[in-house]
């Protein structure tokens, strides 16, 4: 719909990304989501996390504890996954209104046909819509909001989410385009690494996440070093050897998604794991595997069980992160609101 249209030079390069607080990190959310942030905070370009709890919400509503404790565990997984406070924002949704505000606002932009269309929405909402919460369906308006509020031009996502940073640029375009302004970028989704989508470890056919019923097919950012171990160990493989080029891969989705997972730990291409481990036995290459996600994974999983042993410190740093998200956000809703003449 929005193929080939540009940012403006005006904006300059703002990062935006988000997480839902709904429980539970895996090796998925790190690869593609975690360590590609702490990466992207090098470059010089100013970056945007939030933890989504305004999000979290349209699934499950009335469970207070379990949010609370799931906001301050995402929040300490970005810090331990390097995500650095200072230089970054790290903030909780709910404690900048202009979300839910603008959010609110672009409920009014989008059309009842544009977020039918969204796929994640028939995944959520299943056979039985008329029972869905109103939030889950409008849940991209907020997602457009979002990225918006802080005139982002690049957001970083995995795949599943391109669909709805589509739909963010065509709320972006009609907003402008109805009021005559070019008020709001048009932002880029970010979709790249070797691991945009890691699958499971027991089916190589479907995504890695902490919504499957097998806790073996997925390693959790809090399993410890044994968990880690063992779950490599009986990941689903097939018989033959590694290929030592990619597409020895075909048709091999699990062979696929473990050299990914190793490349991605390692910092490496496909192609560079590959030409090392070509040959190998999984006998082999699995124990390799164990080692380096033991390596890198578990001064993670330390960390987050540092954090959570003092939630005041995590606390401390979601409102000083919702402080300086402000001093963005209240600029751009004023403005908005000017815009769509709102009196004040
Ligand atoms: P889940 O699918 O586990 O419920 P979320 O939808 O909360 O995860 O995703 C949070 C972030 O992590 C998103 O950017 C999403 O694209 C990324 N992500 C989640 N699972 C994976 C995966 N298996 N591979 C790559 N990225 C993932
Ligand atoms: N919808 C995203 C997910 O389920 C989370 C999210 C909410 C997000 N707002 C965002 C991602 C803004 C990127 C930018 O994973």
């Amino acid at each position: 719909m929005t193929e080939g249209v540009q940012t403006s030079p005006a904006f300059k390069p703002r990062v935006f990304s988000g997480i839902q607080p709904s429980g539970g990190l895996t090796l998925g959310n790190y690869l593609g989501a975690l360590k590609r942030f702490a990466d992207s905070q090098n470059n010089g370009v100013e970056s945007i996390f939030c933890m989504v709890d305004l999000h979290a919400i349209t699934n499950v509503l009335n469970d207070a504890q379990a949010l609370r404790h799931n906001t301050r565990e995402l929040c300490a997984g970005f810090i331990a996954s390097g995500v650095d406070p200072e230089k970054s924002i790290l903030f909780n949704q709910s404690q900048v209104p202009g979300h839910a505000e603008l959010g609110w606002i672009f409920n009014c932009v989008a059309r009842m046909g544009w977020m039918q269309r969204m796929t994640q929405w028939k995944d959520k909402a299943g056979k039985n819509t008329q029972n869905a919460s109103l939030g889950l369906f409008a849940y991209p308006a907020l997602m457009a909001a979002d990225i918006l509020l802080y005139h982002a031009t690049h957001v970083p996502v995995g795949e599943d989410q391109k669909q709805h940073v589509e739909l963010t640029r065509d709320i972006a375009l009609k907003f402008n385009h109805d009021f005559g302004v070019d008020f709001f970028p048009i932002p880029e989704p970010v979709i790249e690494g070797t691991a945009t989508r890691v699958m499971s470890l027991r089916d190589g056919s479907k995504k890695m996440s902490k919504s499957d019923p097998s806790d073996a097919s997925r390693i959790n950012l809090t399993d410890d070093a044994d968990a880690i171990a063992s779950k490599i160990r009986k990941a689903k493989t097939d018989p033959d050897a590694l290929p030592s080029e990619a597409e020895g891969l075909e048709g091999r989705p699990e062979a696929r998604n473990l050299v990914n997972i190793y490349a991605a730990l390692n910092d490496q291409t496909q192609a560079q794991v590959l030409s090392e481990v070509g040959g190998k036995q999984f006998s082999e290459f699995k124990p390799m595997l164990a080692e380096l996600a033991v390596a890198k994974l578990s001064p993670i999983s330390g960390e987050m069980s540092r954090l959570m042993q003092n939630p005041d410190e995590i606390d401390a740093i979601l409102r000083r992160g919702a402080e300086r998200a402000r001093e963005i956000a209240d600029p751009i809703m004023k403005r908005t609101l000017d815009i769509v003449g709102m009196v004040r």
